[in-house]
């Protein structure tokens, strides 16, 4: 595996970005860096981290004319890679709350920005961003977010972790390219955080309603099952999950 680390970066994803840029970047390259200034999170969010503790990385997959109707699938099999790597590290109850973010019993242990870039109808390379908690003790202003190392009681190796996550990226994208979108979209589906329990959400307009995760659409939306109404599907910007 080509790995870069690096000492200090805004963000590793905007570090590949500008790699790119300049030279052609090694499929599979991964940069890893001990400090982001800038982190980025999902909706233009920020994504804090501290030096030391958290992990922040960011993998550059090349594909050879992967069709943009497949660019769920790119999250889904992002997602499963991170729940293998930490279900091989022996970590407890982990499930993806959709989109991407990955859990430990309730609480979120792991962010992922997934930034694609598009030529014509093709997904030509991605740069998958993750932001994964290891050995925090406490996160004092996000009481929703934990670490492997709350979850666990025990220490991680940040290089291990690397070693690890990097292969079954990899791994889970070579089967992508075998045509297998449909068998990630299962997997992904079973991985679902709450799924196919009563959950209280919340729309764009501040409403809530209770309804039930039944899966997800090829198009990457989810799919809530609404009281006495049909299955109804939903895009990032439209629903949000409260509990
Ligand atoms: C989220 O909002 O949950 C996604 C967070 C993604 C954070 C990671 S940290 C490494 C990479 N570089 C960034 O700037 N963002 C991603």
């Amino acid at each position: 595996m080509n790995i870069i680390k690096l000492n200090a970066i805004d963000s590793t994803n905007n570090y590949l970005k500008d790699l790119c840029k300049n030279t052609t970047v090694i499929d599979g390259t991964l940069v890893v860096a001990n400090k982001q200034t800038q982190g980025r999170g999902q909706m233009g969010a920020k994504w804090q981290s501290i030096q030391g503790q958290s992990l922040t990385f960011s993998v550059f997959k090349r594909f050879h004319g992967l069709h943009i109707k497949h660019q769920p699938s790119i999250a889904f099999a992002v997602s499963i890679a991170i729940k293998n790597t930490l279900e091989k590290l022996q970590i407890p109850q982990i499930s993806i709350k959709w989109p991407n973010d990955i859990m430990s019993y309730s609480k979120k242990l792991c962010g992922v920005l997934i930034e694609n870039q598009v030529e014509g109808s093709s997904i030509v390379s991605s740069i998958i961003g993750i932001g994964l908690n290891v050995n925090e003790t406490e996160f004092p202003e996000l009481p929703q977010a934990s670490s492997m190392r709350l979850s666990t009681g025990a220490v991680f190796n940040h290089d291990e972790i690397i070693e690890l996550m990097g292969n079954e990226i990899q791994k889970q994208m070579e089967y992508l390219q075998g045509d297998n979108q449909l068998a990630l979209k299962s997997t992904y589906e079973a991985s679902l955080f709450r799924r196919d329990m009563v959950s209280t959400f919340e729309d764009a307009e501040g409403s809530k309603f209770n309804g039930i995760i039944s899966g997800v659409a090829a198009s990457g939306e989810l799919l809530v099952q609404k009281e006495n109404e049909s299955v109804q599907s939903y895009e990032l910007k439209q629903i949000k999950l409260l509990f």
